[in-house]
Formats: structure tokens, sequence, C-alpha cells
């Protein structure tokens, strides 16, 4: 495990890593019912043999079919892959790869949350070099010379953003999660498709939402190099959620604010894409994996103590934010700016209906939480490397609320 020190001295590298990782530049299609255009996408390019890969709950929902009807009105087979679980094991991602394999498709439709989305990077690359073991996918950075097989990504949550982010989660053999860069995916084509998101139930919005936001938050705030379009991206997801989160509580059916929002997680992939993550994510992470809780919800939970732990080195930032999502006046100080975003923040998460703290945590996990979050944290490049005294401090006001 590394130290404190050991954390504090390369706690710039994973940004500068992520840098030179090359990213997929998708085609972005947006509106309601959009996923009907996959059958003419897939013409225009000339793909003969369609796999399409979605899980048991949106096959059920028939969600997928108009995707179907669009393929047989420009006469291009399909074959479709529909096992895929919410907690996607590397075996179930290598029968996918090998019915890739087997009807020789020559293009992947991913259409779900998450999970099917991180799945089918690996079945997209994995088909294309069948040479290589479905091991090869465990590793930290999965490199596949000649790219993948093209994707056409369509999410059915906005949260992850999983359908632009080059990682990867499923579970190894063991049955713990593994996470995957994966290199060289050739995504064409984003859908974001709001017709897939109407009948959602209002606790995955929000947390789903939030997670979201999360994403933009946290590349913001991160100690890394950000162009200026990474960085507008980043803005527009945390102003795009608290905007039309609420009206999205008030609201299920609300077209325009279910496509916001599935733009924002979608800047909010970026995000994770070019800035990364950061302590909210650790934290969330060891709250969910402990006390399987969904990562939106132990996201919300982490998201105030943390940012506010934070906010003395952020001041600038977070003030910048505030202005632009018209949350701070522009003759505010940078504090005074950024107290109003942390109270807008606070704010959201009480319109949510954020319980009062997590209740859950036990304060005889402190440590094994600490481990937890020290070796997570060294995958972001966050404004400042907490202390194990500091974690403790955190864990703690989690535990209690805000
Ligand atoms: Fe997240």
């Amino acid at each position: 495990m590394p130290s404190y020190v050991e954390r504090k001295a390369i706690r710039k590298v994973p940004g500068k890593v992520i840098g030179a990782v090359p990213l997929p530049k998708p085609k972005l299609i947006e509106g309601f019912g959009k996923r009907t255009l996959v059958g003419e996408i897939c013409a225009r390019k000339e793909y003969k043999s369609v796999l399409l890969v979605t899980d048991e709950t949106i096959f059920g929902l028939k969600l997928h079919e108009k995707i179907l009807h669009s393929l047989d009105e420009h006469g291009i087979k399909y074959t479709i892959f529909h096992n895929i679980s919410s907690e996607p094991t590397i075996d179930i991602v290598d029968e996918g790869r090998k019915i890739a394999i087997e009807c020789k498709a020559d293009v992947v439709v991913a259409l779900g949350g998450g999970s099917v989305l991180d799945s089918c990077k690996i079945i997209a690359s994995g088909a294309k070099h069948p040479h290589l073991p479905i091991k090869h996918y465990l590793h930290k950075f999965a490199i596949a010379e000649g790219g993948s097989l093209p994707m056409i990504n369509i999410p059915t949550t906005a949260g992850t953003g999983a359908e632009c982010t080059v990682g990867a989660v499923v579970k190894n053999e063991d049955g713990t999660k593994n996470s995957t860069v994966v290199i060289g995916l050739d995504i064409v084509s984003v859908i974001l498709d709001s017709e897939l998101l109407i009948g959602a139930p209002q606790e995955i919005t929000k947390w789903c939402a939030i997670d979201a936001l999360s994403h933009g938050m946290e590349g913001l705030l991160a100690d890394v190099d950000s162009d200026s379009e990474d960085i507008h991206k980043s803005r527009e997801c945390v102003r795009l959620i608290m905007e039309n989160l609420p009206k999205l509580l008030n609201d299920p059916k609300n077209i325009e604010a279910r496509q916001a929002t599935l733009l924002a997680a979608h800047y909010g992939g970026n995000a994770i894409n070019t800035q990364l993550a950061g302590y909210v994510h650790a934290f969330a992470h060891s709250i969910g994996a402990l006390y399987h809780i969904p990562h939106g919800k132990a996201i919300a939970w982490s998201l105030i103590p943390i940012i506010e732990a934070q906010e003395y080195m952020c001041y600038n930032k977070m003030a910048c934010l505030a202005k632009y999502c018209h949350i701070a006046d522009k003759n505010d100080t940078a504090p005074k700016a950024a107290d109003k975003l942390v109270g807008a923040l606070k704010a959201l998460l009480d319109m949510c209906g954020l319980e009062k703290g997590c209740e859950l945590i036990d304060t005889n996990d402190y440590d094994k939480m600490t481990e937890m979050i020290d070796a997570d944290s060294i995958n972001y490049s966050p404004s400042r490397t907490l202390s194990d005294s500091e974690i403790h401090m955190l864990l703690d006001q989690i535990r209690r609320g805000f």
C-alpha cells in the first residue's frame, strides 16, 4: 500500500498518463427515438452483420426492437446477445466475443447501461483479435493493435457516460471487479435517445444524474492540464444536471430534460476520459463495495464532504463553475461563489430526498475502507492528497450526514 508521502509524490502521474491514451471520436446523434437510425448508419458504412448486445431487462422491455426493424428495412442481418448482467463476469463477456466471431460481426451495437457498454468494449476489441486470450482484457491497460470492431453505442441510463469512456469494468474469475483501459476502441456513433429513459424509475434517474454531475465536477477539480473544450464540457455536464434534474423530479416524462441529462452524462464520460474522477469516487467505491449500495447513491452521500474538503484548494475553479451555472453573481468573491455552489449542490441532494447520513457505514470498517480509498486514489490526480486521519474524519461525516 503506497504511503501518504508516496501517494502525494505520484499524485499528478495518472493525469499525465490518461493524456497519452488515444480517445474514440464518435459521431454524436441526439433525439427522441433516434435509435431507429442504426439501420441507416450500418447501410451507409456497408456493415453486413450486426451483433446487438443488451441485457435481459432491456430485452424483456423490447427496447431493442426498433433497432431490429431499422436493420430489417436495410436488409442487414443481425444476431442478438442479451445475457449481460448488472455485474458482468469475464466469462459472459467471452461468450459474447465468441458469438461475435461466429456470426462474423463487422459491427457491435451496444444497447444498455454501463455494464452492457463496458462489456461491449471487450467484445468488440476481443472479436477483432481472436488470438488474444480473454485474460488480456484483465490487465490495467489492454492494448489491441489494429483497434476494435466498430461500435454503435446507445446508453439507456443518463449516468456513467460509458458510451464514450475507454474504461471497462467486469468481474474476473474470483468475483472481484477489474477495471481495464481498452486502447484503440473504434466507437463510430453514439446515439442519445431519450425515448429509452422515459419509463426509468425515479431512483435510477436521480442517482444516475448525481453520478453524472460528479464526473463533471471531479473532472473540473482534478489537478490535470485540461484544454478549454474539456473544461467547457465538464461545466456543461454540471449545469445541465443542476437545471434539468429538478425538472425530471417533477415531471419524469419531460423529454427535453431527459435529453439534456443524457448529454450531461455524455460530457461526464468525456471528463472521466480526459480529467479522471477523484476522491468522491474513491469513497463511493469503498462504500458501494462493502455495503452493496448503488454507485450513484454512494456518490450522493460522498459528494458534499469530499468537495468541501478540497474547497480551499479549488476556490477559483469552483467559483468559475458557480458563475457559469448562474449560481453565483459575477461580483462574488471566489470563496463566496464556491460556498454558493456547495449550497446549490446540497439543495439538489435535498430535492432528491437523500437521507441524512449513510447509517450502514460501520465505524469498525474505517481502517479497511481507508486502505481501499488509499489504493483507489492513486488512479486519479486529485487537487490534494488526503491523509488517513482525514479519510477517517470524512467517513465519519458521510456516516453522520452533512
Ligand atoms: Fe461514477
